[in-house]
Formats: structure tokens, sequence, C-alpha cells
């Protein structure tokens, strides 16, 4: 078997970025990190990639910028060619017409036991609607928010002396060993 190309979309500090090129370094077996992109010039995910010799390549994404962020992703992703994207902390809603040309080929990671909490500061609706647990969900990406088929999950309890920044934190942690999981089952079902 041949080792999937993945390309990783992120806007931020990218540790969910950090755990993937970890866990799928270049000339791994069954997969590894080729390609990441931000919309962000100043993303410190660009860092972590370049850190570790991946190509790393920042594309703007300007008011109304959407079709021309994507068409420009898209035509890395095929000079590569690309098996698999993870959306990792990629803080943009792309066009269905993207998501739908990478059906069943494209993850995202998110802070909640999907189907609650979706969108923005899923940490915050956990903590503010008095559940006990919450958690992570990887999941493939369709045209909705949030919404396509659950890969994986992973739950921790909320403590009552939580804030958003500790519950974050402690999320992250849980992240990290998901999200390569959730990669790895995708892959190994292929
Ligand atoms: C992570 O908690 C990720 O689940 C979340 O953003 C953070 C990114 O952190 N993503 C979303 O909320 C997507 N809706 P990172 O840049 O350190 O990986």
């Amino acid at each position: 078997m041949t080792s999937k190309k993945i390309a990783v979309l992120a806007s931020g500090r990218g540790s969910n970025l950090q755990a993937l090129l970890e866990a799928f370094p270049v000339h791994h077996t069954l997969a590894e990190i080729v390609l990441v992109i931000s919309n962000k010039p100043g993303a410190y995910a660009l860092e972590r990639a370049k850190n570790v010799g991946v190509e790393a390549v920042y594309i703007p994404w300007k008011k109304g910028g959407q079709l021309e962020f994507e068409t420009e992703a898209q035509r890395l992703f095929e000079n590569s060619p690309i098996d698999l994207i993870c959306l990792a902390g990629f803080m943009r809603l792309l066009s269905s017409e993207f998501t739908e040309r990478w059906t069943g080929k494209m993850l995202n990671i998110h802070p909640s036991l999907l189907p609650k909490f979706k969108g923005l500061k899923a940490q915050k609706q956990a903590l503010e609607s008095g559940e006990r647990y919450t958690g992570a969900t990887v999941h493939f990406v369709d045209s909705g928010l949030d919404s396509g088929e659950i890969v994986l999950q992973d739950q921790l309890e909320i403590l009552p002396e939580d804030t958003v920044e500790s519950l974050s934190e402690r999320l992250l942690l849980l992240e990290h060993a998901l999200y390569p999981d959730a990669v790895r089952r995708v892959l190994e079902r292929d």
C-alpha cells in the first residue's frame, strides 16, 4: 500500500496540526503530512510545518474571497496530489461545491460531543449548559456546520471549578490523541 498524502488547513496556533505532524511524519508508511495551508499569514501552524520541512502556504481569504482561496487550495491539492484533507482549527466555512468535491476525504475536529454545541465557542457553550460531560469529535466534513458523519469521539468530565480556559486546555490534550486515531481509522478502512 502506498503512503497517503495528507494536507492540513489551519488558521491558528496549530497544536492539532502538531499532533498530526508527529503521528504522520514524512515517509510514514500509512500516511504523511505533505502540505499545510493557512488563511492567516502569521499563523503559528505555518511555522510548525516549516520546522519539519513540510510545505507551508499562506493563501489569503479576503472578504468575499472564498472562491479564490478554494481555487488556489484545490490547485495545490491536485499538484501533490492529496488523498485526505484535515481541518485543524480552520475557522472558515468552505463552500458546498468544495466540500462535495472532497466528500469522504475531508475531516474536521471540533471541541464538543457533536451534535451538541456546534459552531464557535463550543467549550463555553458546554460550560454554560450545565452538562456533566463534554468532549471532542472528529467527523467528515459536509456542506453543513459541524454536521458530517462522526468518525470518533472522546469525552471528559466538566469539573465544578472549570473555566473556559481550563476546559479548553484539557480538551486539547484529548484532541491531540483523538485526531491521529481517527485519521488512522479512516485510512485503514479505505
Ligand atoms: C481546537 O480546539 C479545535 O478543536 C477547534 O479550534 C482549536 C484549534 O486549536 N476547532 C473548532 O472550534 C472548529 N469549529 P489548535 O490550532 O491548537 O489546533
